[in-house]
């Protein structure tokens, strides 16, 4: 054993541990849902043309927040075209200075607008309203600021003299940071020099839909942003039209396999960001709390919705039994609940099918012999619900070892030696992320050099800045985004 004193408290002693909070509710009435949503084509919003419609759920009541139009093939035509129109006519032709403008006029609206972003997020996806208001919606005004800034600068990016823009991008984006996708998707492309048509997730369509309103409002010239609701067929749809140069998609290995395979043989250019099971790697001089607060931040942010999360604890052997002890008992404070109230640090899984999945992997967590732990923790009667869980005695040949699981379950894995940490690290398809808990800078520079993964966190986990670059190895995806990196996606260099 380590040096550091066992705890005394068992994890069980809970109540001594958890305070009472009154609770602190946000207000929704800062935002207006309208009961019916249309497609966002050519700066106007209208229905689909076959009228067809889904409706999106708030998914911690079950409640119907809205009805929302369902693209077909002759709207995404539509779209397409809109944004062929406008690159062509108006925002290719455009100095970037003047591109710029409109992307700050985004940000700025961002910020003005931000509860209204927050409130609206939490309720369409489920996640805690904390999250939202300081780190899905600061993120996202924070990425449209930052590509601004790159408008007019494009020849100094180091991709030639006069990169050029590829045209229209078909961008397909997932349900665990609605809004930030869709920033991360649009903000690049657009001060590039590129036109979009953005295809929001079906269980989360809210805030990509606010974000057209916030186009008319800067008065972004019609077409140059195309937001088109939908699910699976719809996507498909915007990533196989022939006159689509670019596609850009986050979301499962699954449809990004295929995507890469449809595009095969074409002249679309492809970014693809997918799934991952990071390891969180903590040796024996890494500071406990310290270390603990990571591992609860890199697995437990986002109900674990996270393709970067750090869903494989590697812990050093001689600390394995303090670091999961403290880990137990600094999970008995995790507040689980209503997504608005500003207590919250668990919300609501974002839909039955990935409930249906986080309990379908962690049977078999069970059922392969591995140990489930979780506080003590009442769930809602209504809405989608998972407890923050705990697995021990995992052993890499485990499916919650090897799957994405995305959600909130830890696996928890032991190992002696730095090598043996990389070996097992390593040890997947996939390769996004990874976390580093130690004292020594040496071993954080070796340990990086090692692993392959798009980003190493060293003592910190889930840092985003649109400055650095982010993706993935194998069957993480390919491609950048963010930073410098980020622009070579949309341009053709
Ligand atoms: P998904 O990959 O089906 O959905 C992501 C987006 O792709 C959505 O907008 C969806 O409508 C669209 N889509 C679905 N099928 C498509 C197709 N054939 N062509 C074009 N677009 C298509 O992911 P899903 O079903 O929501 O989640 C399944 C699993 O995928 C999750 O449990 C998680 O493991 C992983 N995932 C990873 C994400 C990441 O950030 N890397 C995000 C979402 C899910
Ligand atoms: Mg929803």
């Amino acid at each position: 054993m380590s040096a550091i004193e066992p705890t005394q408290a068992a994890p069980a002693d809970q109540d001594a541990l958890a305070w009472e909070y009154a609770p602190a509710p946000e207000s929704r009435d800062i935002v207006t849902i309208a009961p019916q949503y249309g497609l966002f084509i050519d700066g106007e919003f209208r229905p689909a043309a076959e009228g067809a419609t889904f409706a999106t759920l708030n998914p911690a009541s079950e409640e119907k927040l809205a009805e929302v139009a369902k693209a077909g093939p002759a709207d995404v035509d539509a779209a397409v075209t809109a944004a062929r129109h406008a690159y062509d006519r108006v925002w290719g032709p455009m100095p970037g200075a003047e591109r710029a403008k409109y992307l700050y006029r985004i940000a700025r609206v961002l910020q003005e607008r931000a509860r209204e972003f927050a409130v609206l997020e939490s309720l369409d996806n489920g996640k805690p309203i904390r999250e939202t208001r300081d780190v899905d919606i600061p993120l996202a005004a924070a990425h449209f600021f930052y590509y601004a800034g790159w408008a007019d600068k494009l020849e100094y990016a180091g991709f030639g003299l006069d990169p050029r823009p590829l045209g229209v991008a078909g961008q397909v984006i997932p349900w665990n940071f609605p809004l930030l996708m869709a920033a991360w998707k649009l903000a690049p492309a657009l001060a590039a020099g590129n036109t979009c048509v953005l295809k929001p997730a079906e269980t989360t369509p809210l805030t990509a839909l606010l974000l057209a309103e916030v186009c008319q409002q800067v008065g972004l010239p019609p077409g140059v942003v195309n937001v088109l609701t939908g699910a699976g067929e719809t996507g498909a749809a915007v990533v196989t039209h022939p006159d689509i140069d670019k596609i850009a998609f986050t979301g499962s290995t699954e449809v990004g396999k295929q995507i890469a395979a449809a595009a095969a043989g074409t002249s679309k250019k492809v970014t693809l960001e997918l799934g991952g099971k990071a390891a969180n790697v903590v040796f024996d001089d890494a500071p406990v709390e310290q270390a603990v607060e990571g591992i609860v931040n890199g697995i437990f942010f986002n109900q674990g919705h996270v393709c970067c999360a750090g869903s494989r604890l590697l812990v050093q052997e001689s600390v394995a039994d303090i670091v999961v002890e403290r880990l137990q008992r600094r999970l008995t404070t995790l507040r689980l609940g209503d997504p608005l109230d500003k207590n919250t640090d668990i919300g609501a899984i974002n839909s039955r099918e990935q409930l249906d999945k986080i309990t379908e992997l962690s049977a078999a967590g069970d059922a392969e012999g591995a140990r489930r732990w979780s506080p003590p923790c009442p769930l809602p009667g209504r809405g989608y619900w998972f407890p923050p869980t705990v697995f021990t005695g995992v052993s890499q040949s485990h499916r919650i070892a090897r799957e994405e699981i995305f959600g909130p379950v830890l696996s928890v894995l032991t190992f002696r030696t730095p090598e043996e940490a990389v070996a097992k690290a390593n040890n997947t398809p996939y390769g996004l992320s990874a976390g580093i808990w130690t004292d020594k800078g040496s071993r954080i520079l070796w340990m990086a050099q090692r692993l392959r993964a798009g980003v190493v966190w060293a003592n910190t986990y889930n840092r985003f800045d649109p400055a650095s670059p982010f993706g993935g190895y194998q069957e993480s995806g390919y491609g950048r985004e963010g930073g410098r990196h980020g622009l070579a996606a949309y341009l053709d260099a």
